[in-house]
């Protein structure tokens, strides 16, 4: 069964990297969401208010799972048996950070091995940071978020207030 980890903060999860895990589904037999610390980022949601979301967004996909891990993603691998890591790429920007970091990981786990998807050409631009943005000013996210996904959004942050 080959197994794929898709790592990220997902702060929040957007319609970006729903298209990448659904095309990681057809790829592999199963994948694993990965909620992971970002040192260089402030969250704006919880680890388990980001878990929510992703669940509600992958809640008809039979192999996806998520999971949230504060380690390092090859220490979350190895103790998972996974060598597969996922990846989206949108633009020269999201290859240089991804190469850098999948030189990191390869030097801790030389098994490990990166796969690029590239994002939807009318995906490229879109972010989990500039989502947060558009929440700080109370715009609306709703093109950049699963339908679903905004719903709860809103939910946490009527309740937040
Ligand atoms: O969605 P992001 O913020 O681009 O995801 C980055 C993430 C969370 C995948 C990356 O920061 C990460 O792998 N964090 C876990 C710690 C780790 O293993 N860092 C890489 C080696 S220094």
């Amino acid at each position: 069964m080959k197994t794929v980890v898709y790592p990220g903060s997902f702060d929040p999860i957007t319609i970006g990297h729903l298209d990448i895990i659904k095309r990681a589904s057809k790829l592999f037999d199963r994948v694993i969401v990965c909620i992971m610390k970002n040192v260089e980022k402030k969250g704006l949601f919880t680890y388990n208010e980001r878990k929510q979301l992703v669940e509600i967004a992958i809640q008809d996909m039979d192999n996806v799972v998520c999971c949230t891990s504060r380690g390092l993603l090859t220490d979350f691998m190895r103790a998972n048996d996974i060598v597969y890591i996922i990846k989206g790429l949108r633009n020269a920007e999201d290859f240089n950070y991804e190469l850098s970091m999948d030189r990191f990981n390869s030097q801790l786990l030389p098994e490990s091995e990166t796969i690029y998807l590239a994002a939807e050409a009318d995906q490229t631009w879109v972010s989990s940071s500039a989502v947060r943005e558009l929440i700080s000013y109370d715009a609306d996210i709703s093109p950049y978020v699963p339908p679903k996904v905004l719903e709860q959004i809103i939910e946490l942050r009527r309740n937040s207030l």
